[in-house]
């Protein structure tokens, strides 16, 4: 059993949470306000091994952290998560940097020489980063296509062999 913060009260983390849970393992979800209404409620529903707090409760509680927070918040959020909760402990991120700002379809707020998974790595140098999907925000604009791959890739697809890596961003 692994104790799993997981940053994000939405669709996305709510599922790899009850996810997470249904595999046996404590998970605290995480919001910017304690008592946020969707991660207690997910927490009374998904039953003992799950509880809610702030990001930093998350973020200290968790072995391994996830991060489904708004990309273009993900910052903010892992700010206030807390680069000492963070230290030494894996992010499995799966936010992806959409900009609805200006309404549908979103762009992307960090792209083609970057990407929010660098970010990340870069502003918590002591956290283990692993983007496990950013829906291809490099190759999308076709700006890095032939890239070295960068070293937070990690094997996250087991089904087809040699097609196990997915590209991180
Ligand atoms: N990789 C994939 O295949 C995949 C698929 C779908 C979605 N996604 C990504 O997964 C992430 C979560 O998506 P979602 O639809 O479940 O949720 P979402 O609505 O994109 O994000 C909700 C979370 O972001 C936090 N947040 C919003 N604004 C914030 C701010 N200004 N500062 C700090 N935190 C802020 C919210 O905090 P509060 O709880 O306090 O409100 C909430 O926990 C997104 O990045 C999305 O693009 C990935």
């Amino acid at each position: 059993m692994t104790k799993v913060g997981v940053l994000g009260t939405g669709v996305v983390g709510q599922t790899l949470a009850d996810r997470l849970v249904g595999l046996g393992h404590e998970v605290m979800m995480g919001a910017r306000q304690a008592g946020n209404e969707k991660a207690t409620a997910w927490a009374a529903a998904a039953g003992a091994s799950a509880s809610a707090g702030t990001f930093a409760d998350a973020a200290g509680f968790g072995a391994l952290i996830v991060n489904a927070t708004a990309g273009t918040a993900s910052l903010d959020a892992l700010d206030a998560a807390g680069a000492e909760n963070l230290a030494g402990k894996a992010i499995v991120d799966v936010a992806n940097p959409l900009d609805f700002s200006a309404g549908m379809p979103p762009s992307l707020s960090v792209c083609n020489t970057d990407s929010l998974g660098e970010q990340i790595q870069r502003r918590f140098p002591d956290a283990r980063g692993r983007q496990v999907a950013q829906h291809g925000q490099r190759r999308r604009h076709g700006a890095a296509r032939h890239r070295p791959r960068p070293p937070h890739h990690v094997p996250v697809r087991q089904r087809r062999p040699g097609k196990q890596q997915v590209r991180s961003a």
